[in-house]
This record gives C-alpha cells, structure tokens and sequence, in this order.
C-alpha cells in the first residue's frame, strides 16, 4: 500500500474518537494502516487498536489510559471538546484545554523524532491576540491541579466567553511550544475550524445557540463543514507530508478568516490572522 503520508505501522493516540471530527480522523487513520489508540469517555465504533475510556478532565482518568499506552507514539491528535453552552464553564476549560495540555505534556516524550502533536482548537479562539497577557497568565499555572485551582478561584470569570478562552489556550500553546520541540525535531499545530455539523453543534442548539447564530462564522459559500473535512485537514498536518509545519494555527474555514482579517465582513470575534 502507498504509504504517502508515512502512518503505516505507526501507532497514534486520539481523544474525541467516538463522535464527529476525531471519528472522522480515527477512520481516516485506519484507513492509512495506523495504529490507533483512541480515547473518548464515549463509546468508540470504529475498529481501532485499543479504545480507552477516558474523561479527560480527570487526572486519574488519563493517568489509566497513559500507563496502557505504547511508549513510542508517531501522532497525537488532541479531538475532544465541548461546547459552552451547555458544559459549565469550569468544565469546558478543564476539558478543551487543561486536560488535553496534560495528556501532550506527558505523551511528548513518547513522541517520536519527525512526528507531532495536531489539536482542534476553533475560529472561537482567533481573537487569541487581543488577549494575549491573560490568556499568558493562565498557562503559566502549568500544573493541572495549578490551572483547575485557578479556574475554582474564578480568575477566568471576567472571561465573556469560557469556549472562545479554553481555545484561545490551545492556540496560544500550540504557539509556545513550538520552538523547544523543534528542537527535539517534533512539531504541534492546531486548526481552527468553522462551524462544523457534529453532535457539538446540536448540543450548541440545544442550549439555544442555533443555526441563525452559527452560521454568521461560516465562509462565503454558506457551508457547514463536516466532520472529515475537520478530520482531513488533521491528518494532513501531522503526517510526514507535513514534515516542516509547525507552530501553526491553521484555521480551515474555506477563508473566512481571511475575509474577516481584510476587512471584508464583519469581524465579530476581534479575529485576526
Ligand atoms: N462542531 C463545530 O462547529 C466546532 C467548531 C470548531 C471547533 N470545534 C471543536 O472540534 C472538536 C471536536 O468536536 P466535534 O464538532 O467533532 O463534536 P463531537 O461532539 O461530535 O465530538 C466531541 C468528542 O469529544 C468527546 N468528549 C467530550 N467530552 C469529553 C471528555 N470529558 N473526555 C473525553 N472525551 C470527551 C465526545 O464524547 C465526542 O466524541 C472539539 O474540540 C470542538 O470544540 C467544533
């Protein structure tokens, strides 16, 4: 078989597996002859090597699948999320950021040379520049019981937004951590996607976040993206084809970022690219 983008053989850790974009991204990863441990707290159909269960804002919980892990690791893709509304917004940080900080930080030096870490993090989290120094502030907390501690304390309250902070995290991490993995020849990225048909997003309606919201965030054509779009992309920029990318937030949006930093629709979200 073509082993184009270098994943034959190689073992790759996902969370989100069982739902959406990290489905999509474990299949898509089956389909190219990984090894694929998968991670969700729900139920995972598709036929990967191992599946754990997993709540990834519990220590304890990760800690379990990590000692059942393989100590050589090719990828790591970073899939699970919630959406705020509903998820409280403690558990939507503990869950789209703390949790997935601390499963990369102990799966790193598993990691092999040339391979990397990709997270999903969103276009919610493209104003990221505008609040830097606090988003700073909080990834200095870099223990998991430090940042949970400091989200208990309500330091994140004056956040408007917990979901658009728990991914600005992710982004500004992804950033930051760029450099010293370069120098172990490993590479991080994340993409920002726009908003994508999951059960994430029915959850979004059902809180009364519907479609006449959302889709003000979708490109030009109008389209809702899909779970392998999202799931594509992942593959893509971790896979040896993505060999020298790194230290990239990658918004997969078909432009509407683009658009949004050139001036040519409204900038909702103090987005810039
Ligand atoms: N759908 C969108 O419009 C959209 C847009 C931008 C970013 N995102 C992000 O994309 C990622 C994937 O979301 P999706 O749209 O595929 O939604 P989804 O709900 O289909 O998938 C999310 C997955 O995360 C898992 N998960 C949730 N909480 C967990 C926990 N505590 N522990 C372990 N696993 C947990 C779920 O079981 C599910 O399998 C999320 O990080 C989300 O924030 C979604």
């Amino acid at each position: 078989m073509n082993n184009v983008l270098g994943y034959q053989n190689q073992n790759v850790v996902i969370t989100g597996a069982a739902s959406g974009m990290g489905a999509a991204a474990t299949q898509l990863l089956i389909d190219a002859g990984a090894n694929v441990y998968a991670l969700d707290i729900g139920e995972v159909t598709a036929p990967a090597t191992k599946a754990f269960k997993v709540n990834i804002m519990d220590k304890a919980s990760i800690d379990a699948a990590i000692a059942e892990l393989p100590g050589n690791i090719f990828g790591l893709f970073n899939c699970a999320g919630v959406a705020h509304p509903p998820t409280p917004a403690y558990e939507t940080i503990m869950i789209n950021f703390v949790g997935l900080r601390y499963l990369t930080e102990q799966l790193l030096p598993r990691i092999s040379a040339g391979g990397g870490v990709a997270s999903i993090a969103s276009t919610a989290g493209m104003g990221w520049k505008g609040n830097l120094d606090f988003v700073r502030e909080f990834l200095a907390q870099d223990s998991f019981e430090a940042a949970s501690d400091w989200l208990k304390a309500g330091k994140a309250d004056s956040q408007a937004d917990a979901y658009g902070f728990s991914k600005q995290c992710i982004i500004v991490y992804t950033l930051q951590m760029a450099g010293e993995l370069a120098k172990q020849h490993k590479r991080i990225n994340c993409i920002a996607p726009s908003p994508t048909e999951s059960a994430f997003m029915d959850s979004l309606s059902s809180a009364g976040i519907g479609k006449d919201v959302t889709s003000l965030f979708c490109p030009s054509n109008g389209d809702f993206a899909t779970g392998a779009d999202m799931g594509q992309a992942l593959i893509a920029i971790n896979s040896k084809l993505g060999g020298f990318i790194s230290g990239c937030v990658i918004p997969v949006d078909y432009g509407y970022c683009a658009e949004v930093t050139m001036g040519q629709r409204d900038n909702l979200m103090n987005i810039s690219i």
